[in-house]
């Protein structure tokens, strides 16, 4: 059973064999799903910034300043919300003025975590923030806690936010900006019980207070500070940010982004890694066996998601702090014959399977789960685009979030399932039905997923509430679970009209292929 499945208002009737029967309130609208769920991570590692998103200003393909513009077309379709940077555990050992300035005079660095390269830091806070302009995306920085200051951090955020001229703004109008940027998602910190300082949660908390204290409001501009938070199930980590952080952690998800605290948001990180950490499986050649411990792995989230949230809600029941998922996705192993510090992986049917399931339990967590973000956007882990020097591919997770853009800022509807089968035991058990539902306007979406390697499943849902119109569906199927995009086959994996959607009395019907995901939109009448 999914959250979703346990918090519905009515019971759906059992059905055939075969049939997956559900129930859909029209008219019950539950919490928003922020469109910062939706939202994206770019760190310097391998391809991502670098060739990825920046080629130079001397490159022959087209860009802005430097900055590629075929991915920026692809991904403002998408309507990225947010997008993170500079790291991950890149963001630890990151001075920002290192980065700004004449790129000519820019020292270089290590970048010891991610290939041990050479960092000339021609992609810095300037350039960061014209990516953002071009994609439309608000900017979430990620300030180094684990190898910086406090200082260094509190003249960041003065650099980017403050108008008058204060020190760091004038420094930033020697650098070419006159207006200050709004800039209100800040990380202090990034996995610091890892590559971000190796540190205690005790101490990381403490730690914390004092970044978060000389983290300034300028202006206008409020900041959204986000406290670095676990990995996966440690609630430890989390119930000790929520005690540690005290009268520090204050409102703001979903009440308009600000509230009294210093903190407004706690994060986690959870990855889908099918195998042990020395061998975790390849991108495109697996049987049917790893595909499935992957996507137990992915649906495991759904209880990792509800163990973050019952440690936060019994210090703060009336969910004023946020939690942010601020690094998700599948993480296999690299591509042969590519640099194992680069993470550059291939991304099939399987990792959009991964993804429609995550957006089910994120929209089924929304009253808590304010932002999340995948990692990471281009050529790292489960990316949105591969490039490959002039060339471009979509990915199957770039068409996931393609066709769920409906449910960004939208209201979650309760939809209840029965008689989804599940399929083995252990390690790869798995429920072979995920679903979620939402509402903005008279606009309804309807998101399914059949995980089953095997066979087509039939989802029966009994449409409640309100009337609609004629549904409109699209499909992403493929005939072997491996299918991905490349340059010499770019659509081998994209959406294509679902077939089959019926709608009669009040029920409507939709045959989804084996290993699919499915939209189905309905417009709501009278
Ligand atoms: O996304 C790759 C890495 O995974 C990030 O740098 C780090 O935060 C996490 O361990």
């Amino acid at each position: 059973m999914t959250a979703t499945q346990e918090t519905s208002a009515a019971t759906p009737e059992a059905g055939p064999a075969g049939t997956v029967r559900g129930v859909l309130d029209l008219d019950l609208p539950g919490p928003t799903i922020s469109r910062h769920l939706y939202g994206h991570f770019a760190e310097h590692l391998g391809r991502c910034i670098y060739g990825g998103f920046f080629v130079g200003e001397d490159s022959p393909l087209p860009n802005e300043g430097g900055i590629r513009l075929d991915v920026v077309e692809a991904l403002k379709a998408l309507s990225i919300p947010n997008l993170r940077w500079p790291g991950g555990c890149f963001a630890d050992e990151y001075h920002w003025r290192d980065g700004v300035g004449p790129r000519e005079q820019r020292p270089t660095m290590v970048n010891s975590h991610w290939g041990d390269v050479v960092e000339d830091n021609s992609f810095g806070t300037h350039e960061f923030m014209a990516l953002c302009e071009l994609l439309g995306a608000e900017p979430y920085v990620s300030a180094n806690v684990g190898s910086g200051t406090v200082k260094e951090t509190s003249e960041w955020v003065e650099y980017l936010t403050r108008a008058d001229d204060s020190p760091m703004a004038r420094l930033r109008r020697e650098n070419g900006r006159d207006e200050p940027w709004p800039v209100r998602f800040w990380g202090l910190g990034n996995e610091p019980w890892g590559c971000g300082g190796g540190m205690r949660a005790e101490f990381y908390a403490d730690l914390a207070r004092q970044f978060g204290t000389y983290s300034r409001n300028h202006g206008e501009n409020r900041l959204y500070r986000i406290a670095a938070g676990a990995a996966d199930a440690d609630y430890h980590w989390t119930e000790t940010l929520m005690k540690g952080l005290g009268h520090q952690l204050g409102g703001g998800a979903g009440r308009g982004w600000h509230g009294s605290g210093t903190y407004q948001a706690v994060s986690f990180h959870y990855y889908t890694v099918p195998g042990p950490w020395e061998h975790k499986g390849s991108a495109t050649s697996f049987d049917t066996e790893e595909y499935y411990r992957t996507l137990h792995e992915a649906q495991r989230l759904r209880g990792i998601l509800a163990g973050h949230a019952a440690v936060m809600d019994a210090y703060d029941p009336e969910r004023h702090v946020g939690l942010v998922l601020d690094e998700w996705g599948t993480w296999f192993d690299v591509e042969p014959g590519t640099n194992p510090g680069f993470l550059f992986q291939q991304n099939t049917l399987r990792d959009a399977l991964v993804a429609g399931v995550h957006f089910d339990a994120f929209h089924d967590h929304a009253e808590r789960l304010v932002m999340a973000n995948i990692a990471q956007t281009v050529n790292v882990l489960q990316a949105m685009v591969l490039t490959d020097g002039d060339a471009m591919v979509l990915t199957p997770t770039y068409h996931v979030f393609a066709m769920n853009q409906g449910h960004h800022d939208a209201q979650r509807l309760p939809l209840a399932l029965r008689g989804v089968g599940s399929r083995g035991e252990g390690e790869t058990q798995v429920e072979l039905v995920s679903a979620s539902a939402s509402r903005k306007d008279d606009g309804v979406l309807v998101s399914l997923t059949n995980l089953d390697a095997d066979g087509p499943v039939t989802v029966a849902l009994d449409l409640r509430g309100a009337a609609v119109g004629d549904p409109v569906g699209q499909v992403l199927a493929a005939p072997d679970l491996r299918a991905h995009n490349t340059p010499e086959s770019p659509d081998a994996v994209r959406p294509a009209p679902l077939e089959g959607l019926r709608l009669e009395d009040g029920t409507l019907t939709v045959e989804l292929p084996a290993h699919s995901f499915a939209t189905v939109r309905l417009t709501l009448q009278g």
